[in-house]
């Protein structure tokens, strides 16, 4: 089963797996996401704002807390680490940033 999450403002429809994280999801589907770690959960450059559905977001775990309190950011459900995050329902994100990766 799959999960519709739509991120702005690129306005990118991913159909993310259950059990897959939203960054892994985004490059499984030709996307370029932000990173220098490639989904380690130690970079934090992938994060994004969770602006609806975050009621069916995974909760945050220890490294994400980690990450995203070196961001400065509340843990509160709003910013999030994108290769941390796993939904199970429809969810709107922002991060500028993300594109199709141009074919060569
Ligand atoms: S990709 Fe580095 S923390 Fe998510």
């Amino acid at each position: 089963m799959s999960h519709r999450v739509v991120v702005r403002p690129a306005e990118a429809e991913l159909d993310v797996l259950d059990g897959e994280d939203l960054f892994t999801a985004a490059r499984r589907l030709g996307y370029r996401w932000p990173t220098v770690c490639g989904g380690k959960g130690t970079c934090r450059t992938c994060f994004v704002e969770v602006d609806e559905g975050a009621e069916h977001c995974s909760p945050v775990g220890p490294l994400e807390r980690e990450g995203i309190q070196a961001l400065r950011q509340p843990v509160d459900g709003r910013t999030r680490l994108a290769c941390q995050l796993r939904v199970a329902g429809p969810v709107t994100v922002t991060r500028r940033g993300v594109r199709r990766r141009v074919q060569e």
